[in-house]
């Protein structure tokens, strides 16, 4: 009797203990409550940023896109007012021709031609034109070693101006000892038009129209 005297709790401390119960609970609740709206707040911006960032800078996701030393594009400031891109070669190059012929247009023993001191470059610009439009395939033989492997087409990925801009590129850079003609997209287009095909050119086709010099 006298135990349980000592241990009962006196009616305003219970009522306390619950109030303070009752109040800690709702201000957790008001915490945990205004919590999420401004995470689910922040998670759609940052969601809606990455979609926009993505859908303007993945290129596609295209393989060749990633370019480590790129620089931001430049602009040519003409009579049109700053509408038209200039359209680098070297950049394109860089983009599109690089993981297969190397920077300095040596290609790879075995794998890949050399662009440098290749007489495929060199002479008549239809030729390689025509190569980069529908790509090649079979035995090959360049700068004194023989290649038999396929060359990818890129018709559909670049435009005829790009085209002509990476052929100038090749055909005109000092570096690879070459200093031929601009090519013109006017030329790059007339290839286009004179055939309608869709497969890699083979060897012997592309030598009876446009043999080697
Ligand atoms: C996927 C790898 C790859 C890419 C990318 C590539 N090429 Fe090629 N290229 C080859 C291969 C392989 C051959 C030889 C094909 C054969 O064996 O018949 C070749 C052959 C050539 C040739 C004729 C042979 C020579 O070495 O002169 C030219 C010209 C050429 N490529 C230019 C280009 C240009 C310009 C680009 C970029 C627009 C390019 N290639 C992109 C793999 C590639």
């Amino acid at each position: 009797m006298n135990l349980d005297e000592k241990s009962r709790m006196p009616d305003d401390a219970i009522l306390e203990a619950h109030t303070r119960t009752f109040s800690k609970s709702e201000s957790d609740g008001d915490g945990v409550l205004s919590m999420p709206i401004l995470g689910m707040a922040l998670f759609t911006m940052i969601f809606v940023f990455g979609g926009i960032y993505l859908s303007k800078y993945s290129g596609d996701f295209h393989p060749f896109v990633f370019d480590p030393e790129g620089e931001p594009p430049s602009w040519d400031v003409g009579a049109d007012g700053g509408q038209q891109v200039a359209v680098d070669g070297e950049k394109l190059y860089k983009r599109n021709c690089v993981a297969c012929h190397q920077a300095d247009g040596k290609g790879l023993p075995g794998a890949f031609p050399p662009l440098v001191g290749s007489r495929w470059v060199r002479g008549d610009p239809d030729r390689m034109v025509a190569i980069v439009l529908n790509g090649l395939t079979g035995r090959i033989e360049v700068a004194g070693n023989t290649y038999n492997s396929i060359m990818t087409p890129f018709s559909s990925l670049l435009d005829d101006e790009q085209i002509a801009a990476i052929a100038t590129f090749i055909r005109s850079n000092p570096d690879w000892g070459n200093n031929a003609d601009r090519v013109s997209a006017e030329q790059v287009s007339a290839v286009r038009a004179s055939h309608e095909r869709s497969n890699a050119w083979n060897v012997e086709e592309i030598l009876e129209l446009y043999p080697l010099e």
